[in-house]
Protein backbone atom coordinates (compact mmCIF):
# COMPACT_ATOMS: atom_id res chain seq x y z
CA UNK A 1 0.00 0.00 0.00
CA UNK A 2 1.21 3.32 -1.00
CA UNK A 3 2.00 5.27 1.95
CA UNK A 4 -0.42 8.54 1.30
CA UNK A 5 -3.29 5.47 1.06
CA UNK A 6 -1.75 4.30 4.24
CA UNK A 7 -2.17 7.62 6.21
CA UNK A 8 -5.64 8.09 4.56
CA UNK A 9 -6.79 4.43 6.25
CA UNK A 10 -5.87 4.96 9.57
CA UNK A 11 -7.18 8.34 10.00
CA UNK A 12 -10.44 6.84 7.84
CA UNK A 13 -13.52 7.17 9.88
CA UNK A 14 -15.01 4.48 7.50
CA UNK A 15 -14.18 0.51 7.68
CA UNK A 16 -11.56 -0.98 5.05
CA UNK A 17 -11.64 -4.09 3.98
CA UNK A 18 -8.84 -4.82 6.07
CA UNK A 19 -10.73 -3.97 9.03
CA UNK A 20 -13.34 -5.92 8.13
CA UNK A 21 -10.65 -8.62 8.00
CA UNK A 22 -9.01 -7.75 11.15
CA UNK A 23 -12.14 -7.76 12.89
CA UNK A 24 -13.03 -11.09 12.09
CA UNK A 25 -10.10 -11.90 14.37
CA UNK A 26 -9.43 -9.46 16.56
CA UNK A 27 -13.52 -9.07 17.93
CA UNK A 28 -13.76 -9.82 21.43
CA UNK A 29 -16.38 -13.27 21.36
CA UNK A 30 -17.05 -12.91 25.34
CA UNK A 31 -17.88 -10.16 27.83
CA UNK A 32 -14.66 -11.39 29.65
CA UNK A 33 -12.78 -10.70 26.64
CA UNK A 34 -14.11 -7.14 26.49
CA UNK A 35 -11.51 -5.00 27.97
CA UNK A 36 -12.34 -1.62 29.57
CA UNK A 37 -15.58 0.44 29.90
CA UNK A 38 -16.54 -1.03 33.12
CA UNK A 39 -19.19 0.75 34.35
CA UNK A 40 -20.64 -0.48 31.10
CA UNK A 41 -19.74 -4.19 31.22
CA UNK A 42 -20.86 -4.41 34.73
CA UNK A 43 -24.22 -3.71 33.99
CA UNK A 44 -24.64 -5.13 30.85
CA UNK A 45 -23.95 -8.25 32.91
CA UNK A 46 -26.35 -7.77 35.36
CA UNK A 47 -29.04 -7.43 32.72
CA UNK A 48 -27.97 -10.32 31.12
CA UNK A 49 -27.83 -12.69 34.36
CA UNK A 50 -31.66 -11.54 34.98
CA UNK A 51 -32.78 -11.88 31.35
CA UNK A 52 -31.48 -15.41 31.39
CA UNK A 53 -32.64 -16.28 34.66
CA UNK A 54 -36.18 -15.16 33.56
CA UNK A 55 -35.92 -17.03 30.04
CA UNK A 56 -36.86 -13.81 28.56
CA UNK A 57 -35.73 -11.40 25.51
CA UNK A 58 -33.33 -8.85 26.69
CA UNK A 59 -34.42 -5.12 26.43
CA UNK A 60 -33.47 -2.96 23.91
CA UNK A 61 -30.04 -1.68 24.06
CA UNK A 62 -28.68 1.56 22.52
CA UNK A 63 -25.08 1.70 22.25
CA UNK A 64 -23.34 5.33 21.53
CA UNK A 65 -19.74 6.75 20.75
CA UNK A 66 -17.34 7.34 18.66
CA UNK A 67 -16.39 4.81 15.78
CA UNK A 68 -13.90 1.51 16.58
CA UNK A 69 -14.52 1.65 20.63
CA UNK A 70 -16.37 -1.25 20.48
CA UNK A 71 -20.42 -1.44 19.30
CA UNK A 72 -20.43 -3.62 16.76
CA UNK A 73 -18.42 -5.85 19.09
CA UNK A 74 -20.99 -5.30 22.07
CA UNK A 75 -23.62 -6.33 20.09
CA UNK A 76 -22.55 -9.53 18.92
CA UNK A 77 -21.04 -10.05 22.64
CA UNK A 78 -25.36 -9.78 23.71
CA UNK A 79 -26.27 -12.31 21.26
CA UNK A 80 -23.62 -14.93 21.97
CA UNK A 81 -23.72 -14.16 25.73
CA UNK A 82 -27.73 -15.20 25.24
CA UNK A 83 -26.75 -17.93 23.17
CA UNK A 84 -28.91 -16.74 19.82
CA UNK A 85 -28.52 -15.19 16.88
CA UNK A 86 -27.54 -12.30 15.74
CA UNK A 87 -28.95 -9.99 12.26
CA UNK A 88 -27.28 -7.64 11.59
CA UNK A 89 -28.01 -4.41 9.49
CA UNK A 90 -27.59 -0.68 9.05
CA UNK A 91 -29.54 2.78 8.90
CA UNK A 92 -28.94 3.68 5.37
CA UNK A 93 -29.39 0.02 4.09
CA UNK A 94 -32.93 0.15 5.09
CA UNK A 95 -34.18 2.23 2.08
CA UNK A 96 -38.00 0.87 2.30
CA UNK A 97 -40.32 0.03 4.98
CA UNK A 98 -40.44 -3.20 3.04
CA UNK A 99 -36.77 -3.54 4.01
CA UNK A 100 -37.37 -3.25 7.93
CA UNK A 101 -40.47 -5.21 7.24
CA UNK A 102 -38.69 -8.18 5.74
CA UNK A 103 -35.84 -8.14 8.29
CA UNK A 104 -38.43 -8.22 11.24
CA UNK A 105 -40.51 -10.99 10.03
CA UNK A 106 -37.85 -13.13 9.28
CA UNK A 107 -36.30 -12.70 13.25
CA UNK A 108 -36.59 -15.78 15.38
CA UNK A 109 -37.93 -15.36 18.84
CA UNK A 110 -35.52 -13.87 21.13
CA UNK A 111 -33.19 -12.86 18.28
CA UNK A 112 -30.86 -9.61 18.23
CA UNK A 113 -31.28 -7.43 15.49
CA UNK A 114 -28.73 -5.00 15.51
CA UNK A 115 -28.86 -1.89 13.78
CA UNK A 116 -25.71 0.44 13.04
CA UNK A 117 -26.02 4.20 12.44
CA UNK A 118 -29.60 3.89 13.48
CA UNK A 119 -29.47 7.68 13.50
CA UNK A 120 -29.24 7.48 9.51
CA UNK A 121 -32.87 5.64 9.39
CA UNK A 122 -35.52 7.36 7.48
CA UNK A 123 -38.40 8.91 9.09
CA UNK A 124 -41.04 6.51 7.26
CA UNK A 125 -38.73 3.49 8.05
CA UNK A 126 -37.99 4.83 11.73
CA UNK A 127 -41.70 5.16 12.36
CA UNK A 128 -42.52 1.20 11.56
CA UNK A 129 -39.73 0.46 14.47
CA UNK A 130 -42.23 1.92 16.80
CA UNK A 131 -44.78 -0.79 17.21
CA UNK A 132 -42.40 -3.26 16.19
CA UNK A 133 -40.32 -2.35 19.71
CA UNK A 134 -42.81 -1.57 22.08
CA UNK A 135 -45.25 -4.42 21.29
CA UNK A 136 -43.73 -6.62 18.76
CA UNK A 137 -45.71 -6.03 16.18
CA UNK A 138 -45.40 -4.96 12.49
CA UNK A 139 -48.60 -2.57 11.08
CA UNK A 140 -48.49 -2.62 7.63
CA UNK A 141 -50.90 -0.29 5.38
CA UNK A 142 -52.59 -1.94 2.57
CA UNK A 143 -53.97 -0.73 -0.04
CA UNK A 144 -54.60 3.32 -0.67
CA UNK A 145 -56.55 6.08 -0.68
CA UNK A 146 -60.24 6.00 1.68
CA UNK A 147 -60.14 2.38 0.96
CA UNK A 148 -56.62 1.67 2.63
CA UNK A 149 -56.52 -0.66 5.69
CA UNK A 150 -53.54 -1.27 8.65
CA UNK A 151 -52.93 -5.30 8.63
CA UNK A 152 -51.30 -5.83 12.11
CA UNK A 153 -49.10 -8.64 12.22
CA UNK A 154 -47.66 -10.52 15.21
CA UNK A 155 -43.88 -10.13 15.58
CA UNK A 156 -41.52 -12.80 18.07
CA UNK A 157 -40.12 -11.03 20.86
CA UNK A 158 -36.80 -9.82 19.87
CA UNK A 159 -34.51 -7.27 21.23
CA UNK A 160 -33.27 -3.96 19.15
CA UNK A 161 -29.15 -3.45 19.81
CA UNK A 162 -28.62 0.53 17.97
CA UNK A 163 -25.61 1.60 17.17
CA UNK A 164 -24.73 5.53 16.88
CA UNK A 165 -22.25 7.89 16.56
CA UNK A 166 -24.81 10.60 16.72
CA UNK A 167 -27.12 10.13 19.85
CA UNK A 168 -28.15 13.54 19.68
CA UNK A 169 -29.62 12.94 16.14
CA UNK A 170 -32.27 10.29 17.67
CA UNK A 171 -35.28 11.54 18.21
CA UNK A 172 -37.05 11.01 21.72
CA UNK A 173 -39.56 8.82 20.49
CA UNK A 174 -37.09 6.19 19.33
CA UNK A 175 -34.77 7.36 22.01
CA UNK A 176 -37.42 6.40 24.74
CA UNK A 177 -38.19 2.81 23.16
CA UNK A 178 -34.89 1.62 24.26
CA UNK A 179 -35.16 0.13 27.43
CA UNK A 180 -30.92 1.03 28.31
CA UNK A 181 -28.79 3.31 26.56
CA UNK A 182 -24.88 2.70 26.87
CA UNK A 183 -22.49 5.30 26.10
CA UNK A 184 -18.90 3.84 25.26
CA UNK A 185 -15.93 6.37 26.41
CA UNK A 186 -12.54 6.30 24.59
CA UNK A 187 -10.46 4.01 26.70
CA UNK A 188 -7.41 4.49 28.87
CA UNK A 189 -3.92 4.07 28.14
CA UNK A 190 -4.06 1.15 30.12
CA UNK A 191 -6.81 -0.89 28.78
CA UNK A 192 -5.60 0.24 25.36
CA UNK A 193 -2.17 -1.28 26.31
CA UNK A 194 -4.20 -4.34 27.49
CA UNK A 195 -6.19 -4.60 24.48
CA UNK A 196 -2.89 -3.99 22.24
CA UNK A 197 -1.26 -7.31 23.93
CA UNK A 198 -4.53 -9.09 23.53
CA UNK A 199 -4.15 -8.18 19.73
CA UNK A 200 -0.58 -9.00 19.63
CA UNK A 201 -1.15 -11.90 20.62
CA UNK A 202 -3.90 -13.25 18.50
CA UNK A 203 -1.99 -11.81 15.22
CA UNK A 204 1.46 -13.43 16.28
CA UNK A 205 3.05 -10.36 16.58
CA UNK A 206 6.09 -10.41 18.91
CA UNK A 207 6.20 -7.20 20.70
CA UNK A 208 7.96 -5.59 23.78
CA UNK A 209 5.88 -3.40 26.72
CA UNK A 210 7.85 -0.70 25.66
CA UNK A 211 6.27 -0.52 22.03
CA UNK A 212 2.63 -1.47 23.16
CA UNK A 213 3.01 1.46 25.29
CA UNK A 214 4.15 3.71 22.65
CA UNK A 215 1.05 2.71 20.47
CA UNK A 216 -1.07 2.67 23.38
CA UNK A 217 -0.03 6.52 23.66
CA UNK A 218 -0.79 7.55 20.09
CA UNK A 219 -4.18 5.68 19.01
CA UNK A 220 -6.69 7.87 19.24
CA UNK A 221 -7.86 5.69 22.69
CA UNK A 222 -9.74 3.39 19.90
CA UNK A 223 -8.98 0.10 19.52
CA UNK A 224 -10.01 0.03 15.71
CA UNK A 225 -7.14 2.55 15.48
CA UNK A 226 -4.18 0.87 18.05
CA UNK A 227 -5.07 -2.54 15.74
CA UNK A 228 -4.46 -0.80 12.29
CA UNK A 229 -1.23 0.98 13.86
CA UNK A 230 0.14 -2.64 15.10
CA UNK A 231 -0.43 -4.05 11.77
CA UNK A 232 1.26 -1.03 9.51
CA UNK A 233 4.03 -0.91 13.14
CA UNK A 234 4.88 -5.02 12.15
CA UNK A 235 4.83 -4.07 8.02
CA UNK A 236 7.31 -1.59 8.83
CA UNK A 237 9.79 -3.62 10.91
CA UNK A 238 9.19 -5.73 8.31
CA UNK A 239 10.28 -4.06 5.46
CA UNK A 240 13.25 -2.18 7.63
CA UNK A 241 14.66 -5.45 8.42
CA UNK A 242 14.12 -5.08 11.96
CA UNK A 243 14.53 -8.49 14.00
CA UNK A 244 11.73 -7.33 16.00
CA UNK A 245 9.40 -4.52 16.72
CA UNK A 246 11.08 -2.24 19.45
CA UNK A 247 10.45 0.96 20.28
CA UNK A 248 12.54 2.73 17.55
CA UNK A 249 10.69 0.71 15.02
CA UNK A 250 7.21 1.99 16.49
CA UNK A 251 8.39 5.57 16.46
CA UNK A 252 9.59 5.45 12.87
CA UNK A 253 6.65 3.98 11.69
CA UNK A 254 4.04 6.05 13.46
CA UNK A 255 6.47 9.37 12.24
CA UNK A 256 6.27 8.35 8.91
CA UNK A 257 1.65 8.08 9.43
CA UNK A 258 1.88 11.49 10.53
CA UNK A 259 0.79 10.29 13.71
CA UNK A 260 2.05 12.73 16.41
CA UNK A 261 3.17 12.10 20.04
CA UNK A 262 -0.71 12.60 20.94
CA UNK A 263 -2.00 10.46 18.77
CA UNK A 264 -3.67 13.13 16.51
CA UNK A 265 -3.33 12.76 12.68
CA UNK A 266 -3.32 14.68 9.89
CA UNK A 267 -6.86 15.62 9.80
CA UNK A 268 -7.05 16.46 13.15
CA UNK A 269 -4.04 19.04 13.02
CA UNK A 270 -5.21 20.14 9.78
CA UNK A 271 -8.58 21.44 11.72
CA UNK A 272 -6.69 22.76 14.93
CA UNK A 273 -4.47 24.97 12.59
CA UNK A 274 -7.27 26.27 10.70
CA UNK A 275 -8.78 27.24 13.60
CA UNK A 276 -6.07 29.35 14.51
CA UNK A 277 -5.15 30.43 11.17
CA UNK A 278 -8.49 31.30 10.17
CA UNK A 279 -10.32 31.81 13.15
CA UNK A 280 -8.06 33.50 15.74
CA UNK A 281 -8.22 30.52 17.37
CA UNK A 282 -12.50 30.08 17.64
CA UNK A 283 -15.40 30.28 17.93
CA UNK A 284 -15.89 28.92 14.27
CA UNK A 285 -18.95 27.39 12.82
CA UNK A 286 -18.91 23.66 11.96
CA UNK A 287 -19.45 24.40 8.20
CA UNK A 288 -17.32 27.15 7.77
CA UNK A 289 -14.89 24.47 9.00
CA UNK A 290 -15.70 21.79 7.28
CA UNK A 291 -15.49 24.20 3.62
CA UNK A 292 -11.93 25.25 5.02
CA UNK A 293 -10.66 21.94 5.98
CA UNK A 294 -12.03 20.04 3.28
CA UNK A 295 -13.61 17.75 5.61
CA UNK A 296 -16.76 16.17 5.70
CA UNK A 297 -19.14 17.70 8.39
CA UNK A 298 -20.03 14.40 9.59
CA UNK A 299 -16.17 13.42 10.20
CA UNK A 300 -15.51 16.48 12.50
CA UNK A 301 -18.27 15.86 14.25
CA UNK A 302 -18.34 12.05 14.75
CA UNK A 303 -14.43 11.29 14.42
CA UNK A 304 -12.47 14.64 14.68
CA UNK A 305 -14.18 16.69 17.61
CA UNK A 306 -14.66 14.01 20.08
CA UNK A 307 -11.15 13.02 20.10
CA UNK A 308 -9.90 16.86 20.23
CA UNK A 309 -11.98 17.64 23.24
CA UNK A 310 -11.03 14.50 24.94
CA UNK A 311 -7.27 15.82 24.82
CA UNK A 312 -8.51 19.00 26.15
CA UNK A 313 -7.51 20.75 22.77
CA UNK A 314 -10.78 22.50 21.89
CA UNK A 315 -14.14 23.43 23.75
CA UNK A 316 -17.50 23.58 22.69
CA UNK A 317 -19.32 26.97 23.17
CA UNK A 318 -22.57 27.78 22.10
CA UNK A 319 -21.22 30.12 19.15
CA UNK A 320 -18.78 27.01 18.33
CA UNK A 321 -16.06 25.35 18.57
CA UNK A 322 -12.80 27.12 19.37
CA UNK A 323 -9.01 26.07 20.33
CA UNK A 324 -7.75 25.66 24.02
CA UNK A 325 -4.47 27.13 25.03
CA UNK A 326 -3.18 23.43 25.43
CA UNK A 327 -4.29 22.62 21.57
CA UNK A 328 -2.44 25.90 20.79
CA UNK A 329 0.59 24.32 22.43
CA UNK A 330 0.07 21.27 21.19
CA UNK A 331 0.29 22.27 17.17
CA UNK A 332 3.17 25.11 18.10
CA UNK A 333 5.22 21.55 19.25
CA UNK A 334 4.04 19.72 16.32
CA UNK A 335 5.15 22.81 14.11
CA UNK A 336 8.50 22.62 16.08
CA UNK A 337 8.80 19.18 15.15
CA UNK A 338 7.93 19.47 11.48
CA UNK A 339 5.14 17.14 11.64
CA UNK A 340 2.91 19.84 10.23
CA UNK A 341 0.66 19.40 7.25
N1 LIG B 1 -13.11 -3.47 24.48
C1 LIG B 1 -12.43 -4.05 23.50
N2 LIG B 1 -11.52 -4.99 23.77
C2 LIG B 1 -10.81 -5.55 22.78
N3 LIG B 1 -10.91 -5.22 21.49
C3 LIG B 1 -11.82 -4.30 21.16
C4 LIG B 1 -12.62 -3.68 22.13
N4 LIG B 1 -13.43 -2.81 21.53
C5 LIG B 1 -13.16 -2.86 20.23
N5 LIG B 1 -12.18 -3.76 19.99
C6 LIG B 1 -11.55 -4.02 18.70
O1 LIG B 1 -11.78 -2.90 17.85
C7 LIG B 1 -12.40 -3.29 16.65
C8 LIG B 1 -13.50 -2.29 16.33
O2 LIG B 1 -14.57 -2.44 17.20
P1 LIG B 1 -16.10 -2.35 16.70
O3 LIG B 1 -16.19 -2.72 15.27
O4 LIG B 1 -16.92 -3.10 17.66
O5 LIG B 1 -16.33 -0.80 16.86
P2 LIG B 1 -17.64 0.06 16.54
O6 LIG B 1 -17.89 0.91 17.75
O7 LIG B 1 -18.74 -0.82 16.09
O8 LIG B 1 -17.19 1.01 15.35
P3 LIG B 1 -18.14 1.72 14.22
O9 LIG B 1 -18.83 2.87 14.88
O10 LIG B 1 -17.13 2.22 13.21
O11 LIG B 1 -19.04 0.68 13.67
C9 LIG B 1 -12.92 -4.71 16.88
O12 LIG B 1 -12.67 -5.54 15.81
C10 LIG B 1 -12.11 -5.24 18.03
O13 LIG B 1 -11.02 -5.97 17.56
MG1 LIG C 1 -19.60 -1.00 14.20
Amino acid sequence: MAIEETKTAVVAATKTDEDTSLDGTLRPQLLDDFIGQGALKKSLRVFLQATKDRGEALEHLLLAGPPGLGKTSLGQIVARELNTSIRITAGPALTKIADLAGVLTSLQPGDVLFIDEIHRLQRSVEEVLYPAMEDYALDLVVGQGPGAKTLRLDLPRFTLVGATTRIGMLGSPLRDRFGMTYRLSFYSEEEMKQIIHRSAGLLHVAIDDESVAEISRRCRRTPRIANRLLKRVRDYAQVEGYARINHQAVSEALDLLEVDQAGLDVADRRVLQAMIKHFDGGPVGLQTLASVTAEEERTIVEVIEPFLLQCGFIQRTPRGRSITDSGRVHIGEAADQGTLL
